[in-house]
């Protein structure tokens, strides 16, 4: 098995009602977790960088080791780069052997975001690589995106035709209540999602994937023990589980998840640090957290992929 492309994962999880689970990598610790736990389930797998992560590890030792993970488990696995910026950022990706990228132009103009997308899809098709676009505004911090909640907006489903149609992308993220990081809900605030729009525009594409960015659950347990160990994370409320679940039971096919894994592996490290405080060799940490990684991700393809037995 060599690394994939997105097309045929999205074919079959729309058909069968499940999602692929997109899951941010930085390190060998968080591949190894992610691609153990994908390995045990049987699940297709999409690792997704970005620029950040490109900036942290480079991006030839990320491929590495993400080619070592797909001769090492045999799963089919997509490399995927998250939020491409500008059309540079694409191509520099799709050069160096990602499968996919993501043209992340929704914070231009309509017609710009069509410009931009066309151009990267044109790049990326020619060399067999697949495009994510996206339509709409997700509220919440990336390293290098900082949308506020007042402009923050849902995806207009009469523009999902046109935008489609005119840039030829493969997949669409649509922003419809998911947002970025771990405070994506006030607490006391009632996570919502619009399905009515999910709906609408499944309508209007159908058999079209789409991808939900933004999609942790902040799993309140890990935040507990974040805190219980010397953390200071204010209150987090995340999206739930079964609200995911849902989506993926509809047109999505890809759902984005970084900040569980964060967490995951933060808490891992700090409750390690807690009770063994004389504990220095790296690997002595780094073991539980790959772990807790792994742990994490059993739960995600379990409770909201459903992409378990599909590899
Ligand atoms: O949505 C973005 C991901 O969580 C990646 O975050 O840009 O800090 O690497 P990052
Ligand atoms: P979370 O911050 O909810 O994990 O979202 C990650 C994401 O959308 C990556 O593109
Ligand atoms: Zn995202």
């Amino acid at each position: 098995m060599s690394l994939v492309t997105t097309t045929e994962m999205f074919k079959k999880a729309y058909q069968g009602g499940y999602a692929i689970g997109a899951f941010n990598v930085n390190n060998m610790e968080i591949i190894q977790g992610i691609t153990e736990a994908a390995m045990e389930e049987k699940a297709p797998l999409i690792l997704q960088v970005s620029a950040g992560a490109r900036k942290y590890a480079k991006h030839v030792y990320l491929m590495k080791l993400i080619e070592a993970a797909v001769e090492d488990t045999g799963l089919p696995i997509a490399v995927h780069l998250d939020h491409g910026d500008d059309f540079e950022i694409c191509k520099s990706c799709i050069d160096g052997g990602f499968t996919s990228v993501m043209i992340d132009g929704s914070k231009h103009s309509f017609q710009d975001n069509i410009a931009l997308t066309k151009k990267v899809v044109d790049y990326a098709h020619a060399k067999s690589v697949t495009v994510e676009g996206e339509l709409g505004k997700l509220a919440g911090i990336e390293d290098d995106v900082n949308v506020s909640d007042a402009d923050a907006q849902f995806t207009d489903p009469s523009e999902v035709e046109e935008f489609v149609e005119k840039t030829g992308v493969d997949s669409l993220a649509i922003a419809i209540g998911t947002s970025h990081g771990a405070y994506k809900f006030k607490p006391g605030q009632k996570p919502q999602l619009r399905f009515d729009i999910l709906e609408d525009i499944q309508r209007r594409l159908p058999g079209f994937p789409i991808v939900l960015h933004g999609a942790s659950s902040v799993v309140p347990e890990f935040v507990q023990k974040v805190n219980q160990y010397g953390g200071k994370m204010p209150d987090a409320v995340g999206i739930p589980e079964e609200m995911l679940r849902q989506a993926a039971g509809l047109a999505v096919c890809k759902i984005n998840i970084d900040s569980d894994l964060r967490l995951a592996m933060t808490a891992s490290v700090r409750e390690h640090f807690a009770q063994n405080p004389g504990h220095f060799d790296p690997r002595q940490y780094l073991s539980p957290a790959r772990a807790a990684i792994k742990a994490m991700v059993k739960r995600k393809l379990v409770n909201v992929l459903g992409c378990s037995g599909k590899a």
